[in-house]
C-alpha cells in the first residue's frame, strides 16, 4: 500500500483564519498534539511575516522531533533566511518555498512575466536548496495557471533541486476531475516528476477540498496539505481528519494509507477548536458533536440490531470516548503522573503540582473525571501565561431575579500596582451586568464582539465552556474560560481575552 504524507497547516494556514490569533504557548501544545496524530509534516508558520511567527517557528523546532517542521517562504531571499534561522535547530527541517503561476497573480499580484517568474522560481530553490535537504516548491494559483506553463515550471524547479512539487487549488476554484487531470498531466508531462513528491493542497471555497484531495491522490499526489477541522482563509482549508478516516474506511477501495493515528483525532480537533475559538459544526464528519448521534427511530432500532446497519464509523476509531472514567476522588498523585505520561504530557514540578490541585478541587465538584476533563486541566496548565502580570478573579456575586435587573459586583487583582480593585454594576442579564462591571475595573479599552457558550461533556455538571472575541485596545484577540458555573466560565473568558491581549503586547 503506498503511504499518502500528511502535511497538516493548521498553525500556518489555518492560523489565517479570520478571528484568530494563537500564542506561542498554544501553537506549541498544538504542535506536540499534531506529533502525537502522526503528521509527518508540520508547517509551524511564516517566520518571515512577524517576530511572533519566527518565535514560534523555533520553539517548535527545537521541541518536536518526530515530526518535519517546515516553514513558508515567498520567493525571496530574506524569507528564506528567516526560515533557516528559525529551523536551525530542527531535527528534520522544509523549506517551503511559493511563487504564483496563474495568469491573473503573475499580471496583477507580482507584475512578472512568465519567464521572470521561472527565473525568479529556480533561484530561489537553488538559494535554498543550499541550506536544505528537503525543498518544497508551491505554484500557488496552480489550479488556474496554464498547464503547459505548469510542467516547464515544475521541470526547471525539481532539476533546481526541490523535492516535493505542490500544486494548491488556492482559491477553492476547481472541480475534482479536473484538479485530478492536473495531476495527471504532470505526471506524464514533466520528464522528471518522478524526482519529487507530487503534493495537493485544496481550499475549501466551493465544498471541494476533500474530494479535490482525493482526486489528486488518484492521480499521483502523493502528499496531501490540509488543516485540522478544516480551519484556514475564507472557508478553509481540506479537513485532514476526515482525509485520514476517509482513507481508513474506505481501504477496500483505496491502496493507500497514512501514518495518523486516528484514535488521538477527537483531542487534536477538540484543541484546535478550544485555542481557536472556532466551534466545530454539530453535522461536522468525523468530529461533530453529532457525528455518532442517531436520531430516528428506526436508525436507532437498526444500531441495536447491528451497529453496522447505520454506524460505518466507530466513535472509538478516533478517540470519542463515552464518559471514560479514569480517575477519581481517591485516586493519589502516583495515578494522576501515570495518566498524564499516557496522554503525552511532560510537565516541570511546578506544573504538575498546579495540575494535581485542579485535579482534586474538580474532583470535589464533578463525580467522574473522565480523560476528556484531565486533558482540559493539562491544556489550560500548559498554555497560562501567568508569568506576566494579569487580571484574576479573585470574587464576584450576582443579583439576579425573574422580574429584577441582574446587578453584579467583582472584585478583581489589577495588574496596575497590583490593586485589588471591587465594583458592581448592572445589565440586562447577569453576562452583561458581570461584563459591565469588569469595564468599570479594567483599564483597557475592552469591546465584546462574540459570545459563545458550550459544554465540555454531557450530563449536568458538565464544565461550562465560554469563548469570546474582543478587541483590547485595538487589538483583536479571543479569550476561553471553563468553569463548573456559567457565570463564572463567563467571567474567566472575559479576562483571558484581556489577558492575552497584555500578553501579546510584552511578547512582541
Ligand atoms: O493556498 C495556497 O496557495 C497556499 C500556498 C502558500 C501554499 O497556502
Ligand atoms: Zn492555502
Amino acid at each position: 500500500m503506498t503511504q499518502i504524507k500528511i502535511f497538516d497547516t493548521t498553525l500556518r494556514d489555518g492560523e489565517q483564519s479570520p478571528g484568530v490569533n494563537l500564542n506561542q504557548l498554544e501553537k506549541l501544545e498544538l504542535a506536540k498534539q499534531l506529533e502525537r496524530l502522526g503528521v509527518d509534516v508540520m508547517e509551524a508558520g511564516f517566520p518571515a511575516s512577524s517576530q511572533g511567527d519566527f518565535d514560534s517557528v523555533k520553539q517548535i523546532a527545537e521541541s518536536v522531533k518526530n515530526v518535519s517542521v517546515a516553514g513558508l517562504a515567498r520567493a525571496v531571499k530574506s524569507d528564506i533566511d528567516a526560515c533557516r534561522e528559525a529551523l536551525k535547530n530542527a531535527a528534520n527541517p522544509r523549506l517551503h518555498v511559493f511563487i504564483a503561476t496563474s495568469p491573473i497573480h503573475m499580471e496583477y499580484k507580482l507584475k512578472k512575466t512568465p519567464d521572470e517568474v521561472i527565473d525568479t522560481a529556480v533561484e530561489m530553490v537553488k538559494y535554498g536548496k543550499q541550506f536544505f535537504d528537503h525543498v518544497e516548491w508551491s505554484a500557488e494559483d496552480a489550479s488556474r495557471s496554464d498547464l503547459d506553463f505548469l510542467a516547464k515550471i515544475i521541470e526547471k524547479v525539481i532539476d533546481a533541486g526541490a523535492t516535493v512539487i505542490n500544486l494548491p487549488d488556492t482559491v477553492g476554484y476547481t472541480m475534482p476531475r479536473e484538479y485530478g487531470a492536473m495531476f495527471r498531466y504532470m505526471k506524464e508531462n514533466v520528464p522528471n516528476i518522478d524526482k519529487a513528491d507530487l503534493s495537493c493542497h485544496c481550499h475549501d471555497d466551493l465544498g471541494m477540498a476533500l474530494a479535490n484531495s482525493f482526486a489528486a491522490v488518484e492521480n499521483g499526489a502523493t502528499q496531501v496539505e490540509g488543516t485540522i477541522n478544516g480551519i484556514g482563509e475564507r472557508a478553509g482549508n481540506a479537513s485532514l481528519e476526515e482525509f485520514g478516516v476517509a482513507l481508513n474506511i474506505r481501504n477496500d477501495y483505496y491502496p493507500y494509507h497514512t501514518n495518523l493515528v486516528l484514535k488521538e483525532i477527537k483531542r487534536t480537533s477538540d484543541m484546535v477548536s478550544k485555542f481557536t475559538g472556532m466551534t466545530v459544526p454539530g453535522n461536522k464528519a468525523i468530529v461533530g458533536r453529532n457525528a455518532f448521534a442517531h436520531e430516528s427511530g428506526i436508525h436507532q432500532d437498526g444500531v441495536l440490531k447491528n451497529a453496522q446497519t447505520y454506524e460505518i464509523i466507530t466513535p472509538e476509531l478516533v478517540g470519542v470516548q463515552s464518559n471514560n472514567l479514569v480517575l477519581g476522588k481517591h485516586s493519589g498523585r502516583h495515578a494522576f503522573t501515570d495518566k498524564i505520561k499516557q496522554l503525552g504530557f511532560t510537565l516541570s514540578d511546578d506544573k504538575l503540582k498546579e495540575a494535581f490541585v485542579a485535579f482534586k478541587s474538580l474532583t470535589d465538584r464533578k463525580k467522574e473525571v473522565t480523560d476528556d476533563d484531565l486533558f482540559a486541566i493539562l491544556t489550560d496548565i500548559q498554555t497560562d501565561t501567568s508569568n506576566v502580570k494579569r487580571y484574576t478573579l479573585v470574587d464576584f456575586k450576582v443579583q439576579y431575579g425573574s422580574s429584577d435587573k441582574p446587578n453584579a459586583t467583582v472584585t478583581l487583582n489589577t495588574p496596575k500596582n497590583d490593586q485589588q480593585l471591587t465594583d458592581s454594576d448592572t445589565g440586562q442579564g447577569s453576562v452583561e451586568a458581570l461584563y459591565n462591571t469588569l469595564d468599570k475595573i479594567i483599564y483597557e479599552d475592552t469591546q465584546l464582539t462574540d459570545f459563545q457558550l458550550n459544554s465540555i461533556g454531557k450530563g449536568r455538571d458538565a464544565l461550562a465552556e465560554v469563548h469570546v472575541s474582543l478587541t483590547v485596545d485595538g487589538i483583536a484577540v479571543s479569550g476561553r474560560g471553563s468553569a463548573q458555573d456559567v457565570l463564572e466560565a463567563a467571567v474567566q473568558a472575559y479576562l483571558n481575552g484581556v489577558n492575552r491581549a497584555i500578553y501579546q503586547v510584552k511578547a512582541i
